[in-house]
């Protein structure tokens, strides 16, 4: 449709944005590009509301941004929610269809609210690899820290492929590829399909087996930083499990050794 046939006026204060590509994984997740107003700034990790013009007063749910933040498209990832008052609409769009985007992003999973570090654990549940999608692919990253650890953990196998796809491609990418060099390392596991790598990243991190696996030392607070998106129950338990090993909260006023934000539309 365009803009002139649409049957609700694109409200004020909104970006109108054009859908670019739609890519469908499963029957609960897709992910889908859109162009990007010049205007708009972020900060890798950040979320935005997003809506459809669909209604006189559209529904916003917030997403986090999946692209780096030199993209000049905007990518998300979503679950489909029958009954969603977004997603049962937005799992439809199409190439040339239009997307709301309200004006500011915004959200703590961003590396200004971390204190420096050697390492950050970028810990996923769901699509709360979203941010974690944007953050590997984002140059500072590199510069920050001499190794990434993206986790991802998902119910099925096939809820891992955006992630497996996204970590090859942030190794295979030229240019992603060059900085990310031998920094980078991914670790996928599943909870209830059977997969070589099975667990809850809390059992993981608690009996040892991420840092076994991975060949890489314990978590530790002194050079260790860590980032958490997913499951309310996910973050909640692994956030706990950090307090416990000397791990402070962060913020983008106080900035410290962790921090966390919930998937949305969840
Ligand atoms: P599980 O299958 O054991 O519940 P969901 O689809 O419910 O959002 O969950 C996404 C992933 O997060 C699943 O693999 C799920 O494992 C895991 N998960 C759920 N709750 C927790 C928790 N409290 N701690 C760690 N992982 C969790």
């Amino acid at each position: 449709a365009t803009a002139s046939a649409l049957p609700f006026p694109i409200p004020a204060n909104v970006h109108a944005e054009r859908v670019v590509s739609v890519t469908h994984y499963t029957d609960r997740l897709f992910s889908f590009r859109i162009t990007r107003p010049q205007s708009l700034r972020f900060r890798s990790g950040e979320f935005v509301m997003i809506g459809l013009p669909n209604a006189e007063k559209p529904v916003y749910r917030a997403y986090s941004v999946a692209s780096p933040a030199w993209d000049d498209e905007l990518e998300f990832y979503s679950i489909k929610v029958q009954d969603g008052p977004l997603t049962q609409h937005l799992q439809k769009i199409q190439p040339g269809d239009i997307v709301l985007l309200r004006p500011k992003p915004t959200g703590t999973l961003v590396l200004d609210a971390l204190t420096p570090g050697k390492r950050v654990f970028m810990i996923a549940t769901g699509t709360g690899i979203a941010p974690f999608a944007s953050l590997i692919r984002e140059p500072e990253t590199y510069d920050k820290f001499e190794q990434v650890i993206l986790t991802n953990t998902c119910r099925d196998a096939a809820d891992l492929q955006y992630g497996n796809e996204l970590a090859a491609m942030a190794s295979e990418d030229p240019l992603i590829g060059e900085m990310a060099g031998g920094k980078l390392v991914y670790y996928a596991t599943t909870t209830r399909e059977e997969t070589p790598n099975m667990g809850r990243i809390t059992t993981l991190i608690e009996n040892g087996k991420l840092f076994s696996d991975l060949g890489i030392r314990p978590l530790d607070p002194a050079t260790d930083r860590v980032m958490l998106c997913g499951s309310m129950a996910m973050i909640k338990d692994v956030a706990a499990l950090l307090e416990a090993r000397g791990f402070t909260e962060g913020s983008n006023s106080a900035p410290a050794e962790f921090v966390l934000e919930r998937a949305f539309v969840g």
